[in-house]
């Protein structure tokens, strides 16, 4: 669309220097972004006054960039982070080592991890993904496109009871920012990401505890759970899946500042 755009090059330079001004440190790379999306020059100022304004880049440009991928986001749905990428990543990981996995998203938001499970899945998948706000929900089935069946619920109620039993990947990205930390959380989330997307109640754990409490009723043998958490709640993090009779992993990228927590129903010995 950029090059429909009158006299680009002076648009780069005066956009970037708009968003500059606005505080965005990465001013150039951006008013790239708004120049490739705009649809007229009209449309650019529009943009650029939004994203000047603090709108977070992903909603100016109704998409966000995952794991290689274009997720549409959408105002009242959360916008899938960088961080959440070493998930995914773990979800495509056992995913692949099934033939033809169960694989089954709660807490979905627009569903970036499951866009990014079919994408990269080296063979067909059958995919559930499911959250409690109707907003959320329709903005995941815009995303998968047919490709999975998306349900609206609170966790385990949204999704049909044939799949007990025989899910091999549960990936839910929870909120689990405690209460009490939402008000220092930067001002781009705690103005657009709504609180029932980042409240984790007073340790920021009650939405996971509740998700490992049903976990191994809904996994296949040798199945796995799988969360993103943050530093401080490892330790209880890893001893809630214990104590569910999961054997706990962790893994973390500290470049993304992402830690992942992950419990596996046992697979039973072979007789
Ligand atoms: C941190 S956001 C993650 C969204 C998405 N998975 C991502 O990483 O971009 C948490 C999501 O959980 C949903 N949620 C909160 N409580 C829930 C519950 N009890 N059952 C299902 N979904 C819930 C929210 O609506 C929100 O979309």
């Amino acid at each position: 669309m950029g090059q429909r755009l009158r006299g680009a090059a002076v648009n780069q330079t005066e956009v970037a220097s708009a968003l500059r001004g606005a505080g965005c440190v990465w001013a150039e790379e951006e008013a790239g972004l708004l120049i490739e999306s705009a649809t007229s020059d009209e449309d650019l100022a529009r943009r650029t006054r939004r994203r000047a304004g603090g709108e977070p880049l992903e909603l100016v440009l109704g998409w966000a960039a995952f794991r290689g991928l274009r997720i549409g986001v959408e105002p009242g749905v959360f916008i899938p982070r960088r961080r959440t990428e070493l998930l995914a990543g773990q979800a495509v990981r056992h995913a692949s080592r099934a033939p033809a996995p169960v694989v089954v998203e709660l807490c979905c938001g627009a569903a970036a991890i499951s866009c990014a499970v079919l994408h990269e899945a080296p063979g067909p998948v059958e995919l559930h993904a499911a959250d409690i706000d109707p907003a959320a929900a329709a903005c995941a089935r815009r995303n998968l496109g047919g490709r999975g069946q998306v349900h609206t619920g609170d966790l385990f109620t949204a999704l049909p009871a044939r799949l007990r039993g025989r899910v091999d990947v549960l990936v839910a990205n929870v909120p689990y920012v405690p209460t009490a930390e939402l008000e220092f959380l930067p001002g781009e989330a705690r103005d657009f990401d709504p609180a029932h997307t980042l409240d984790g109640g007073d340790d920021g754990l009650t939405v996971y505890r509740r998700l490992i409490d049903g976990a191994a009723g809904w996994l296949a043998p040798g199945g796995q759970v799988m969360c993103e958490i943050s530093r401080a709640q490892l330790p209880a993090a890893v001893g809630h899946m214990i104590t569910h009779g999961l054997i706990a992993e962790t893994r973390h990228d500290e470049e993304i500042e992402a830690r992942v927590v992950i419990g596996t129903r046992p697979a039973p010995a072979p007789r």
